[in-house]
């Protein structure tokens, strides 16, 4: 089964969201969650992308699912749109049945879900837009760099796409 990682864009405070919403609109980090989030290394195989049923309902209707990804939303809810697990158990479950379909797992949010998936899962990578200003968030990301070092770093303008990896080894 594909590894888990963790994709997520983040202020200088750690913030990922105000009022429900993403407050930037950062062209080159759209292209670059698609790119990492689309492409596979066996084109056979596709990626699959994890989100909180808040982050899915945030997602534009006409950009839902993701396209070129196989899309799992977390809910206790019944939703038509869109495959749905009640748990990770229920998850991990599921990604066992299509292992031979899948690449890598990306978790995209939101807050709860990073929250969980880095309690409850073994994340092989991070994958961090870390944006160099404080838009005074009210959703954050927990504090990761304890378990995960830096792999590599792109710097931008006024921003950072950085890959860490988990000081486990194992994992
Ligand atoms: N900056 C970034 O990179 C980034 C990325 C993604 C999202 N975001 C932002 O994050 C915000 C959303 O975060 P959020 O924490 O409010 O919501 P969320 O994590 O997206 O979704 C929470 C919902 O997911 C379901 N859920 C969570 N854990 C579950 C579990 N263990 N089993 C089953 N279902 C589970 C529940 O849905 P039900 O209530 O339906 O059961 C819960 O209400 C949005 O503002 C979004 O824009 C930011």
């Amino acid at each position: 089964m594909g590894k888990y990682n963790i994709i997520v864009a983040m202020d200088s405070k750690n913030g990922i969201a105000k009022n429900g919403k993403i407050p930037w609109d950062l062209v080159e980090d759209r292209v670059y969650f698609k790119k990492i989030t689309t492409e596979t290394k066996d084109k056979s195989r596709r990626n699959v992308v994890v989100m909180g049923r808040k982050t899915w309902e945030s997602l534009p209707k006409n950009n839902r699912p993701l396209s070129g990804r196989i899309n799992i939303v977390l809910t206790k809810q019944k939703m038509d749109a869109v495959e749905t697990v009640a748990s990770f158990e229920e998850l991990e479950k599921k990604l066992v049945k299509i292992a031979e379909k899948i690449e890598e797992v990306f978790i995209i949010g939101g807050e709860q879900v990073y929250k969980q998936a880095l309690d409850k899962l073994n994340i092989h990578k991070l994958y961090i837009t870390q944006i160099q200003r404080d838009y005074g968030c009210d959703q954050f990301f927990s504090e990761f760099r304890d378990r995960f070092e830096l792999e590599q770093q792109e710097k931008h303008r006024d921003f950072y796409f950085s890959r860490l990896t988990n000081r486990n080894r194992g994992v």
